[in-house]
This record gives C-alpha cells, structure tokens and sequence, in this order.
C-alpha cells in the first residue's frame, strides 16, 4: 500500500472515494456519480481537514504533509498555505470533512456558505448556530430572514436573479455549543477558510455583521458601535461593520444605523468599481 492510500484509510476515507480506473461498487455508484474531482485535490483536503489543532494531534505532520513539487523529498507545507491553495472544490470538501478543532465532535452540519461564488459583496456572520447546523445554510433563523430583508432592500439577494448576488459565510463554519462565542483556537483553525473564500469570491466589499465577526476578521477589541462608520480592510477588500441581524431583532432602535451602514457599504461598494 502506498504512502497516499495509507493516508487515505487512516483518514477513513478510503471507502467513500473511488479512485480514477477502479471500478465502483453497486452502493458506491451513486456517490461517484455527484463526487467527481480529481483525486490529488480530494485527497489533499482531506488531509488538511483531518489536521488537528495544536493540542489535539494524532498523527505526525510529517504524516499529512504533500510532496515537495518535482522533489522525491516530501515536505509538511503550512496547513494554512494549502488551504490558500485550493480551488472551490477542495476547500468545501476540507470544511466538510474537517475535523481541526472540538467543534467537529458535536455538529450536524458544517455550514460551508452560500450565494454567488463570483458576488462583488460578501457578506460574513459569526458562526452557524441551531438552524444553520442542521440546514448547513447560514443564516436560516429569524436572524437570516431579517439579513434578508436589508439585502433586499439594497437590491441584494443570496438568491439567484432575485437581485444581486452576494455570498454569506461565517467566521466558523461548525456551531459553537449552546451559541456560546468562538473560542481563539476554533478561529484559527477556520480563518485559512474565511481567507480563501475572500480570496476565491474577490468581493469588491465585505459588509461585517456584529462584534464577534468584526473583531476576529479586523483583530481589535473595538465594540461595534466604534468600528461602524467607518472604512476598513482585509485581505485587501474594504470592509464596513455593522450590527448583527440577531441583535437588531432586539434592539429595534440601531436599525436605522444599520439602514446607514449598508448605505456607507453601498458608497464605497460604488467608489471601488460597482454599479
Ligand atoms: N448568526 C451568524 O452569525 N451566522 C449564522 O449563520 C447564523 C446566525
């Protein structure tokens, strides 16, 4: 058995994925048949989603590195490098299969994103919470109806030719227990997806929703009510904070500052090229 398909078995995934030329089970037609990329890259992210967090390790790096390229030594690449490497397919099959952190232990679904993966606004919530983990959709709740609405009356719409396009994602893609923060490790193990998601969508703006998200994304303590109204930035994206949908659901009276919020996100959205 060669070093990849060893790889493979102790990932468990041996069985769920035919490998180019065999020949597929009955019961596995079927999956073959939807799951079709190429194996390398299949393989690859489900070895950086099998990676654990510092703390967690069951298998040496040296054991998920990949290749050296055109070298026979083989090299354990930076996680976090190979996640910045993948294309859409890769990386939704690393956050499906991801089992980094502790979160993976109690989820129904991981909640990847959705919308339009070429949208020039993007926008980015906290984590998925007891509606998204069992749908896999972000913002499905009472949260995501509103999130609705104020896309709507922008002109946006996660979906497709109800207006234009944009793509939800999260800071974390599982859900944290009981809807309690994001813990500094469970952020440092989904951040190299955030970043490949902006960097695959190229949005012309990200519009950040609520203080866990805006704090994680631009690394500051500042509350919401500071980061708002004004222009930051990552990954080279200019990003405009404001409030969570599920706290507007609370607190009525920032509507209108979130209403302000998407106007600043629209202006800038304008200066940076949009129509
Ligand atoms: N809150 C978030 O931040 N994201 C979701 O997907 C749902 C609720």
């Amino acid at each position: 058995m060669n070093r990849r398909s060893r790889m493979l078995e102790a990932l468990g995934v041996s069985t769920e994925w035919t490998l180019r030329g065999a020949q597929p089970s009955a019961e596995q037609v079927d999956d073959v048949a939807v799951v079709e990329p190429p194996i390398e890259a299949e393989a690859l992210a489900a070895a950086v989603a099998a990676e654990p967090a510092p703390g967690r390790v069951e298998m040496p790096p040296a054991e998920i590195g990949i290749p050296a390229a055109g070298g026979g030594a083989e090299t354990a690449i930076p996680r976090a490098q190979r996640i910045a490497a993948f294309g859409w397919t890769e990386l939704e099959a690393a956050v499906s299969n991801c089992t980094s952190c502790k979160l993976c232990e109690r989820r129904t679904n991981t909640v990847f994103g959705v919308g339009d993966r070429q949208a020039d606004w993007m926008l980015i919530g906290e984590a998925p919470g007891e509606n998204e983990d069992k749908q896999g959709e972000p913002f499905v709740g009472q949260a995501g109806k509103l999130l609705d609405s104020m896309l709507r009356a922008v002109g946006l719409s996660r979906q497709p030719g109800e207006g234009k396009g944009v793509f939800i994602a999260n800071v974390l893609k599982c859900r944290p227990p009981g809807n309690r923060d994001p813990e500094p490790d469970e952020v440092a193990m989904c951040d190299p997806y955030l970043k490949r998601q902006i960097a695959l969508v190229k949005p012309r703006i990200i519009v950040v929703l609520g203080r866990v998200a805006a704090q994680n994304l631009l690394q500051t303590q500042t509350p919401v009510s500071k980061l708002r109204g004004k222009v930051h930035e990552v990954e080279g994206v200019p990003v405009v904070v404001t409030y969570h949908p599920a706290y507007l659901l609370r607190t009525l009276t920032d509507k209108a500052r979130a209403w302000e919020d998407l106007c600043l996100a629209r202006k800038v959205y304008a200066e940076h090229g949009g129509q």
